[in-house]
């Protein structure tokens, strides 16, 4: 695993941003599975920015979805779907069929799931996955204990999932169950971008690195991934032991 930690968010960003750019200039075809947050908000804005000025082309990408929360609709502000039409989809005129997000509002989600899993194959896996990290230690909606699985499923919400995710919801919204990529789907993927930035991740950020991998703090995995990259902002490491 690689650890990067750059002097603030801003530096942070630019750092993924040319990351992610990196792939797509060595790769135009690539498969990319690209996490909603706050966290990679100015890395897809600065992406968006270099693939205009560099001409840089994600049309031949394909995009897979890491997560959604069950129940919400596509338009609603609050859910991946709209958030990743946004800052990345929009602006960067991607046509719908390269697109492949989980459908929050299916009356199967059981289904839902293998149809994902089964995109994933036909694309060949995903070249690169960028994450955030939950204040949980969770990655996608892999929350800590009860829902360690490989491939994609439904998970019930740890109550910090719920709480924390109500910053993205203009209202107060009832959140209970996600649906998501599995951890398999990470440890698979050829390369993984962890990004977290500010103090409040440091402590989460501390034990992902510092102690045990275990599926109890499901992104402790990335240590397990042979291309990984932990990308902070001096905050969110702040609170690791000096090398
Ligand atoms: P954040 O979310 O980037 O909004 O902090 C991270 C996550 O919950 O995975």
């Amino acid at each position: 695993m690689n650890l990067k930690i750059y002097e603030n968010y801003e530096s942070l960003s630019h750092g993924a941003a040319n990351q992610i750019i990196e792939v797509v200039r060595q790769k135009p075809c690539a498969v990319l599975c690209l996490a909603a947050g706050d966290t990679p908000r100015l890395a897809y804005t600065l992406m968006v920015n270099m693939a205009k000025t560099e001409g840089i082309d994600f049309a031949k990408c394909t995009f897979i979805g890491l997560d959604e929360w069950l129940g919400i609709s596509p338009v609603n502000e609050g859910s991946c779907h709209h958030f990743l039409r946004r800052h990345i989809f929009e602006p960067l005129s991607i046509s719908n069929d390269k697109i492949h997000l989980f459908d929050a509002l299916t009356e199967d989600p059981q289904g839902e799931c293998r149809k994902m899993d089964k995109t994933i194959i036909e694309n060949k896996g995903i070249d690169l996955m960028l994450v955030g990290i939950g204040m949980n230690g969770h990655i996608g909606f892999n929350e800590p204990a009860g829902s360690f699985q490989a491939y994609s499923h439904v998970v019930e919400l740890d109550e910090t999932s719920r709480t924390v995710g109500q910053k993205y919801f203009r209202e107060q919204t009832t959140l209970t169950s996600g649906i998501t990529l599995g951890l398999g789907h990470m440890l698979e993927a050829r390369q993984v971008i962890l990004v977290a930035n500010g103090s409040k991740k440091a402590d989460i950020i501390r034990r992902t690195i510092e102690e045990d991998v275990t599926p109890l703090l499901p992104a402790s995995l990335i240590r397990n991934h042979v291309d990984a990259y932990v990308i902070l902002d001096k905050e969110a490491g702040s609170l690791l032991t000096p090398r």
